[in-house]
């Protein structure tokens, strides 16, 4: 399975702070914010993640991830000259996915919680098909919401609802067969003029191969679309990091754990941050192991 990161659009919402730098960049807390959602790939198991932005952007998005060699993982770029939906990526993607089941992520969606890695395994172990989300929010109107049925199948998706069906959102988070390039090329712009992913999972729906799995009580999905919404989510890493001594998203710690990495790598990726907390962490972790051995 391949990765896509979706990490365009203009951050309007967070203006000025976007104005000269891209939204998904900025920091949460002690890491950049796509650091988050890099995460949940890796810890999907996924290594072949393409990084999607805008013309001004994607150079920052190289310089801080570069290939991804460091991280036992490949990263590919590539522009989306202007924001026209989130389905747009599949179109984009043609190439990179060569048919191959995919998972994409938004750059800006923070997921966090028990059980998050054997979900994601799960959903990337299901083919042919595609698998969603849905999480409760009090509200849903400012997302895609999916409506399930008693048996837990999906009676209806909608973009925006002015009248939800549900209080359960569709975060930005899903997985596709290798059949969705072809199925983003059938759908036409919504009214507003995107590609939207919801009209991709109602085809999906349609022909009844969507699954919609509900995130419970115990997961973090955070918000991070205004400036409350990033500070929030910056403090909640920074009080379970001091709770727990565990971080959230140390992308090098995700990569040895998973075995892309060997530990003498690890501790190599340790020293060249040693002069922070996060430099600390890593070397701390590879230290540790060896003790153990
Ligand atoms: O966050 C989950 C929600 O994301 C879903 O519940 C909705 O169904 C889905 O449409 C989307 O809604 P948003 O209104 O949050 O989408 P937005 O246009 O804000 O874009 C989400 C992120 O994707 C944002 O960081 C910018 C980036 N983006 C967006 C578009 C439309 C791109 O990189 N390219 C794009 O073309």
């Amino acid at each position: 399975m391949k990765g896509i990161v979706l990490a365009g659009g203009r951050g309007t919402r967070l203006y000025p702070m976007t104005l000269a730098a891209s939204k998904q960049i900025l920091p949460l807390y002690d890491k950049p914010m796509v650091y988050y959602p890099l995460s949940v790939l890796l810890l999907a198991g996924i290594r072949d993640i393409l990084i999607i932005s805008t013309p001004e952007d994607l150079p920052s998005y190289r310089r801080l991830l570069g290939d991804g060699q460091r991280l036992g993982v490949r990263f590919s770029y590539c522009v989306q000259e202007r924001p026209a939906g989130l389905a747009q990526a599949f179109l984009l993607a043609k190439s990179f996915l060569d048919s191959s089941p995919v998972c994409l992520i938004l750059g800006d969606n923070f997921f966090y919680g028990a059980n998050l890695s054997l979900m994601l395994g799960q959903a990337a172990e299901q083919n042919p098909g595609a698998t969603i989300f849905g999480y409760p929010v009090k509200d849903p109107g400012e997302f895609g919401v999916v409506e399930f049925a008693p048996d837990g199948t999906v009676l209806s998706l909608e973009e925006k609802p002015a009248r939800p069906r549900s209080n359960f959102a569709v975060p930005g988070l899903y997985f596709y067969d290798g059949d969705v390039v072809s199925i983003a090329e059938g759908i036409e712009p919504s009214p507003r003029g995107e590609l939207e992913i919801t009209a991709v999972n109602e085809r999906y729906r349609r022909l009844g191969r969507l699954r919609a799995e509900r995130m419970g009580r115990g997961m973090a999905w955070l918000d991070t679309g205004t400036p409350q919404g990033m500070l929030s989510a910056a403090q909640y890493v920074e009080a379970m990091q001091s709770r727990q001594g565990m971080y959230i998203a140390c992308l090098e710690e995700i990569a040895w754990r998973r075995g892309f990495i060997t530990l003498d790598q690890l501790r190599q990726l340790g020293r060249e941050l040693e002069m922070t907390d996060y430099g600390q962490y890593i070397l701390a972790l590879a230290e540790e192991t060896d003790e153990h051995r």
